[in-house]
């Protein structure tokens, strides 16, 4: 779903399926066949009064073809969707300074970079941001600001589980290699109430190099990212950030958000060739 999100949406790439399938076919059709050729065949997408160069769900051109011919236009542009994802899979980085003293290298970091990590423990970050990915992989609301031209704040998971709900190309749709797999029942109205202002806790690994940082893409600095760590996040009446802030995030002075700010610009990712 989120590879094939950006195609289709009129703020990104503000294609469609149909326009993806016909590209698929002109350019890349042996590939096609080498990796998808065993189950599934390309349709006969040179037959344009059949399969029209663009359209999608809600466009014309696509809502009057046969639901058989949707289908399989559909399913080119969900295994493009997948190749996609396979390759990001592929995408790995070198091991880092933090890597290499985790490992035992006790003079892979600066002392400075070493009180950090400390800290990074006694404040509380390591609470969400560790494991490997310096991940958790759930949600939590920071308060970082929207970076919506209208300053509106953004709602985060309490808005995109029902898109995920409705969406066809979902974990447990018909399109999924693994059906079942997903949990949907515990998105409960209540459960997803619960998600306001709350975004997936993003991976460190290599985060010097990803900026600008937090959803809204709005802070363009590491330091300032440790400064609205430092005072928990936008003030309660702030209106480009809504819920509250997670209650292990305990405020902490200029000293140590200097700090952090130094050890995330150390965070680098080298790509493994
Ligand atoms: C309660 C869980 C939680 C804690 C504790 C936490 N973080 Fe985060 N972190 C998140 C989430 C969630 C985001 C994404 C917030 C957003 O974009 O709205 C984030 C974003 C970030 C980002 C921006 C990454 C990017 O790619 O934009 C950095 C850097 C960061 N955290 C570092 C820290 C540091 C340093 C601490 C300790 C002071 C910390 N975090 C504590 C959950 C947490």
């Amino acid at each position: 779903m989120q590879a094939v999100g950006p195609m289709e949406n009129s703020l990104e790439f503000a294609s469609s399926r149909l326009r993806v399938a016909h590209r698929i076919a002109d350019a890349y059709a042996a590939d096609y066949a080498a990796v998808f050729g065993a189950k599934y065949t390309l349709p006969a997408l040179s037959d344009t009064a059949r399969f029209p160069l663009a359209g999608k769900p809600g466009d014309a051109a696509y809502d009057a073809m046969s639901a058989a011919d949707k289908d399989a236009v559909t399913r080119v542009f969900v295994n493009a969707g997948k190749a996609i994802a396979a390759f990001e899979r592929t995408l790995t980085a070198e091991p880092s300074r933090l890597d290499q003293y985790v490992a035992g290298d006790f003079t892979a970091l600066a002392e400075s970079e070493k009180e950090a990590l400390k800290a990074f423990f006694v404040v509380g970050c390591a609470q969400c941001h560790w494991g490997p990915m310096l991940s958790d992989n759930a949600f939590h609301d920071i308060r970082f600001p929207t970076g919506r031209l209208d300053g509106v704040a953004d709602e985060g998971a309490s808005a995109g589980i029902p898109k995920l709900l409705a969406s066809e190309f979902r974990a447990g749709g018909s399109y999924s290699d693994a059906p079942g797999s997903a949990n949907y029942a515990r998105f409960t109205p209540d459960a997803i109430a619960s998600l306001r202002g709350k975004f997936k806790t993003p991976v460190l690994r290599g985060v010097a190099d990803t900026g600008p940082w937090g959803h809204g893409g709005t802070i363009d600095d590491l330091h300032l990212v440790a400064k609205h760590y430092g005072e928990r996040g936008l003030k309660d009446d702030d209106p480009r950030a809504v819920g509250p802030v997670e209650p292990w995030i305990a405020p902490f002075d200029d000293h140590t958000q200097h700090l952090f700010g130094g050890l995330l610009q150390s965070m680098h990712a080298t790509p493994r060739p």
